[in-house]
């Protein structure tokens, strides 16, 4: 059982007023606020640490260091991975499916097929978009059922000998849907293809196990898991990322550089060129922290009763329509009110202290798919409460009375 006001009072965020109301935070599919340990860890790198990282012979430079790869460490532990040098830190869960889809460009050909579904969000299509036109592979497309969950007869019927990437979401940032990664992962596999998983919706929401899950690749955010922005983890195999070419040229990725010839280091360095946002990555162990502390099973069992209450609540409301509506879903609720705009709708709950996401949320494929131009959206996290929810479906009445 979790201790939500011992939770809570680990956010300072969480007790300031927006527009004179207690703050109401349900935007957390964007990004979650953070708890202290993960401010004071930012701030005392800054203050106590500041120093360059795998760079320099002095104390600072091997402090930053060892707490930098302290990370790596924690990370590895918390989705089960084999090695800590599988684990690339990247800016964020776009910056890691790029890198993935920049080094298939290299490796695909024409005839080859890489398999995305209908569900995603913008940053794994568009890739994988620029990935065909690049290489000349052909991008197909699992179709969306009307529940917000994938067809998986059409999946079976586009797996080919041709298939060489399989590029799904873990869970739907739009609708919530919990997509059958395992099964997909097995059928990809089973015709020779890889599969890379966006876990940006999962990461602090579902127990990970990269072993178990057997995905060649795994993208996710600090920053939607309690941590910092710009640091994101691509998770890959061994074999899968010593496949790839390196994504940027720099400083750090390199064995010897030469004017005839440069040479590329090992994993994961290969693929961090650059000086990386070291005090996020170092923040983020407080974040992983925090969340093992709580346990990500507890976590995603509380957020699942919220959803539960948040679902039962909120159709009470008339007019009201949930857009996903699989069985198998985490905590967001995607709605529309008969035909009020959503985006009126969030302007009216701002007013009250409620932060809800409203458009298209970067899944323009989707609002196509069920002919709507957008929805608003409640997304939950460990901090969330039943009342909060009440709070917020007052709200919602009372925008859904004023628009009407
Ligand atoms: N992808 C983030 C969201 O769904 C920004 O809100």
């Amino acid at each position: 059982m979790l201790n939500i006001n011992k939770i809570r009072a680990q956010f300072p965020i969480l007790n300031r007023k927006v527009n004179g109301y207690g703050l109401v935070y349900f935007d957390n599919g964007a990004t979650t606020q953070k708890p202290q340990s993960v401010i004071d860890a930012e701030a005392n790198y800054y203050a106590n640490e500041n120093s360059n990282v795998h760079r320099g012979v002095h104390f600072l430079s091997g402090l930053a260091t060892d707490k930098f790869e302290a990370t790596r460490n924690t990370v590895q532990a918390f989705i089960g991975a084999k090695h800590n040098y599988e684990i690339i830190f990247t800016k964020g869960t776009t910056d890691s499916i790029n890198l993935v889809a920049n080094g298939f460009r290299t490796l695909l050909k024409k005839g080859d097929e890489i398999i995305i579904s209908e569900l995603e969000h913008h940053s794994n299509i568009v890739p994988w978009q620029m990935c065909c036109e690049q290489s000349g592979a052909t991008l197909k497309v699992i179709p969306l059922l009307d529940n917000g969950s994938l067809d998986m007869d059409t999946f079976n019927n586009l797996l080919s000998e041709n298939t060489k990437l399989v590029a799904v979401s873990h869970i739907s940032n739009a609708l919530g849907t919990i997509n059958n990664i395992e099964t997909i992962i097995e059928k990809a596999h089973n015709f020779g293809a890889k599969v890379m998983i966006d876990g940006a919706q999962a990461a602090s929401h579902v127990a990970l196990n990269m072993q178990e899950l057997n995905a060649d690749f795994y993208c996710f955010s600090a920053h939607k898991m309690y941590g910092p922005t710009g640091v994101g983890v691509l998770y890959g195999k061994e074999a899968a990322l010593n496949a790839l070419p390196p994504y940027q040229g720099g400083g750090e990725m390199i064995k010897e550089v030469s004017f005839e010839k440069t040479t590329y280091a090992c994993l994961p360095h290969k693929f961090e060129a650059g000086t990386p946002n070291i005090a996020g990555v170092i923040a983020f162990k407080a974040a992983i922290d925090f969340i093992t502390a709580l346990g990500v099973k507890n976590i995603a069992k509380y957020e699942d009763e919220l959803l539960q209450y948040a679902t039962t609540e909120v159709l009470k409301i008339e007019g009201l329509k949930i857009y996903g509506t699989a069985a198998h879903k985490s905590g967001i609720i995607s709605f529309n009110i008969d035909n009020l705009h959503p985006y009126d709708i969030g302007m009216i709950v701002d007013k009250m202290g409620v932060a809800i996401r409203t458009g298209h949320h970067c899944t323009q494929p989707i609002m196509k798919r069920f002919n709507i131009p957008g929805t608003a959206r409640m997304s939950f996290a460990a901090y969330n409460t039943k009342a909060e929810i009440d709070i917020a479906i007052n709200a919602i009445k009372k925008a859904k009375q004023m628009l009407s």
